[in-house]
């Protein structure tokens, strides 16, 4: 049920652990499920992710899409970072089930949750970035 592209992210998943002073950290959660996963960011003076590393304490489908979401924002910057939506890593990683695919929004709202953090230590306004959610299943109505 799984693309080989998610099962090798899934096995082998890329960017895991953390980031010493890091220049922002987002960490959501699912209530349904309990699963929760932590970006950590580090930015560069231009607003380049120069790199980003996660951990994530849940499902098959959330370690894939936390690793490609990391793949896919390290060298954008932070506006093009925001723009990397849960759809875009799940096509990255050939697709998900359907009923996978709340999953891949962790990534996403992790991904914005240290994005917020991190405008919130710079006190700079990041364009189109809305205050984090704790947990997804908020936002499954909405986008789900
Ligand atoms: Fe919880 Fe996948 S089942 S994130």
């Amino acid at each position: 049920m799984y693309t080989e592209k998610v099962m090798d992210h899934f096995m082998h998943p890329r960017n895991v652990g953390e980031i010493e002073d890091a220049s922002g950290v987002g960490t959501v959660g699912n209530a349904k499920c309990g699963d929760i996963m932590r970006i950590y960011l580090d930015i560069d003076e231009n607003q380049i992710v120069r790199d980003a590393k996660f951990k994530t304490f849940g499902c098959g489908a959330a370690i894939a899409t936390s690793s490609m979401a990391t793949e896919m924002i390290i060298g954008k910057t932070v506006q093009e970072a925001l723009e990397v939506t849960n759809k875009a890593v799940m096509e990255a990683l050939g697709g998900l089930p359907p009923v996978k695919v709340h999953c891949s929004l962790l990534a996403e709202q992790a991904v914005h949750a240290a994005l917020w953090d991190y405008a919130q230590k710079k006190g700079i306004v990041i364009e189109g970035l809305k205050p984090p959610v704790n947990d997804v299943d908020e936002l499954d109505e909405e986008e789900g």
